[in-house]
């Protein structure tokens, strides 16, 4: 039975499908348990690709304190999240390129990295309040089981999950959506294969995964395109200019092409918002072990 959050959601896609493209407030938050498994190139290049789909589209860094999403787009933004904490509009911390607007975060800020509740929950309004401007929202969630990466996927509509083949990147991914559903209620999520030397190895890592979660866990995986390791992915993140857009023929761009289309596609509910609710702190009182991985 569908939940109201269902509710909303699927008549989300129900007019993107009309449109071609989502409502105002969709919001996609791309995560991973594990840091380089290519979440903020993922999301950075989703961006681009809702931008040159004529969607308006608000990209958030939410690794605030420690922020590398504008590298990927080749800015040196001299405002960020921190502005807004201290009361500057939202808008006027913007920065613009490759068709999107970019919420930037700082690298490095001790400040950012240790918001307490009532900090992190003003940042988020105002995330709230800025994507019913735009027909789309990425958010680049950091990386492991802090509140705000929790917080910034409880904040979307849809959660794409981001990992690479090697067992432990298993292991973490596991870890994200434990950490998810215990704490957050999510019951639905995306999940892409990056850095894959190829399609069975890809498939090979999400069957793992999907094992594992419907043995533990009651979260619904949406298996999407997988992205094949590519030097030019690596070549564009060094370029500071998005892989879509610098080369829009090679094998990454067009997996991540495919991999998108297919989200607009496939357009189901994947987050309960209702069952959003404050983390409890928990931790868990086993990990993962490699047999659970293999
Ligand atoms: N599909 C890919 N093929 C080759 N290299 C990749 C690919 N995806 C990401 N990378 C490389 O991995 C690095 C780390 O990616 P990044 O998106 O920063 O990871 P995360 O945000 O998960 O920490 C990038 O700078 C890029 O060079
Ligand atoms: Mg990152």
């Amino acid at each position: 039975m569908n939940t109201m959050a269902d509710v909303i959601s699927l008549d989300r896609f129900r007019t993107a499908q009309r449109r071609g493209k989502p409502t105002p407030g969709t919001t996609l938050a791309f995560t991973g348990g594990k840091g380089g498994v290519g979440k903020s190139f993922v999301a950075a290049n989703a961006a681009v690709w809702m931008a040159k789909h004529d969607m308006k589209t608000l990209t958030v860094d939410g690794d605030f304190a420690m922020a590398d999403l504008n590298l990927l787009f080749g800015l040196a933004p001299e405002r960020s999240i921190l502005d807004v904490l201290r009361g500057a509009p939202v808008a006027e911390v913007l920065e613009s390129a490759h068709g999107i607007d970019l919420l930037p975060g700082l690298n490095g800020n001790s400040m950012l990295a240790n918001l307490d509740a009532a900090q992190a929950a003003s940042i988020y309004v105002e995330i709230e309040s800025m994507r019913d401007h735009y027909d789309a929202t990425v958010i680049d969630a950091p990386a492991g089981l802090s509140d705000v990466g929790i917080e910034m996927c409880a904040l979307a509509t849809h959660v794409v999950l981001v990992l690479s083949p090697e067992p432990t990147s298993l292991a973490d991914a596991y870890a994200c959506l434990k950490a998810l559903t215990a704490r957050v209620g999510l019951d639905r999520a995306f999940v892409v294969v990056n850095r894959s030397d190829s399609e069975s190895d890809a498939k090979d890592a999400f069957a793992r995964l999907e094992a594992l979660v419907s043995r533990f866990l009651g979260v619904e995986l949406c298996e999407l395109p997988y992205v094949p390791s590519d030097p030019r992915a690596s070549t564009a993140c060094a370029l500071g200019s998005p892989a879509i857009l610098q080369y829009p023929d090679a094998p990454s761009s067009r997996a991540l092409s495919s991999m998108l289309s297919a989200v607009v596609e496939m357009s189901p509910s994947t987050f309960n918002h209702d069952a959003f609710v404050v983390p409890s702190h928990e931790d868990f009182t086993r990990t993962a072990s490699l047999e659970d991985v293999r």
